[in-house]
């Protein structure tokens, strides 16, 4: 197999041409997409048609893979693999998960201690118009800051709250979002994240901040909407459109990303609402320190 990187953004990512991730990959071929998966952060593969299995085992050669805490929307035998989308049965129960948020720069579980390290989605079904996934680099974002606003940051720490985004989430409803129950917002406890961060792999300097879970930062008084927008001037720094790749789905493309040195949006549902969009996501462990579980 010879693989073939073909970069789809000035700042980040890269087409992977050459590979067949329906077979298995030798450990040169994977070693070298590992590689690539930490230089570019976000890599594409076209044309593939992964079962569930298949994705699955792929995500495995890259660490532990994590179970999506929504096992309604989970594949029954390969609990792995998460269905996203706008599928529903006939009743109108919802067979897959549909995020309602539109535009909401994230990192995949920010608001855990352990962050997902790398995420995969798979696109089995899109819609004709919409749908789309948006991608910026965090390493950019810091190189991009003015030396005053680099000083300034630095040293900061993040409260990143799911519970927090929930209610905000269903603020606005109706998704698949529902109230949690006690037991469950005890089990996702705040978390401090250091705003500033060293990447464990690449040694490049990124800033790692979600802002949609963000409640509090140190040095910003007031409320959380006070650190909610302080977060957001970074936030639209780091997003600014000539910084943003839109990845316009087609079938079978399959995208996987460094959740620490990216961030990444959906887009919203509106335009599609009439058609079908179904991904399949997993998402597994990868080395990700600088968290700091807040003591119920
Ligand atoms: C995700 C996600 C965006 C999309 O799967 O984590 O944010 O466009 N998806 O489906
Ligand atoms: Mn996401």
């Amino acid at each position: 197999m010879t693989l073939e990187f073909i970069p789809i953004h000035k700042d980040f990512g890269a087409e992977v041409r050459g590979a067949d991730l329906t077979l298995e990959l030798s450990e040169e071929a994977f070693s070298e997409i590992y590689a690539a998966y930490f230089r570019y952060g976000l890599l594409l593969f076209r044309g593939e048609r992964l079962t569930p299995a298949q994705q699955a085992a792929f995500t495995a050669r890259f660490g532990e893979p994590k179970i999506a805490p929504r096992k309604q929307f989970n594949v029954p035998d390969q609990q792995e693999i998460s269905v996203l989308g706008n599928l529903r049965a006939e009743d109108g129960t919802p067979l897959a998960f549909l995020n309602r948020q539109g535009v909401e720069w994230h990192s995949d579980t920010a608001g855990n201690e352990d962050p997902d390290g790398i995420t995969f989605l798979h696109a089995i079904e899109v819609p004709r118009a919409g749908g789309e996934t948006m991608f910026c680099s965090m390493v950019a974002a810091w190189e991009m800051l003015s030396d005053e606003r680099k000083a300034d940051i630095a040293g900061r720490k993040v409260l990143h709250s799911f519970n927090h985004h929930n209610d905000k989430v269903l603020r606005i409803g109706p998704g698949t979002a529902r109230p949690l129950t006690p037991e469950e917002r005890a089990k996702y406890p705040d978390i401090w994240h250091d705003l500033v961060q060293v990447h464990p792999v690449t040694g490049r300097t990124l800033y790692f901040a979600s802002h949609n879970l963000v409640k509090a930062v140190t040095g910003v008084e007031g409320d959380p909407d006070a650190a909610e927008s302080w977060i957001m001037e970074l936030i639209d720094h780091a997003t600014r459109p000539e910084r943003v790749y839109v990845h316009a789905w087609s079938p079978g493309d399959l995208l996987m990303w460094d959740n620490r040195a990216m961030m990444h949006s959906a887009t919203d549902v509106g335009p599609y609402e009439e058609d079908r969009r179904i991904m399949y996501r997993s998402s597994c462990r990868s080395v990700f320190t600088g968290a700091e579980r807040v003591a119920d």
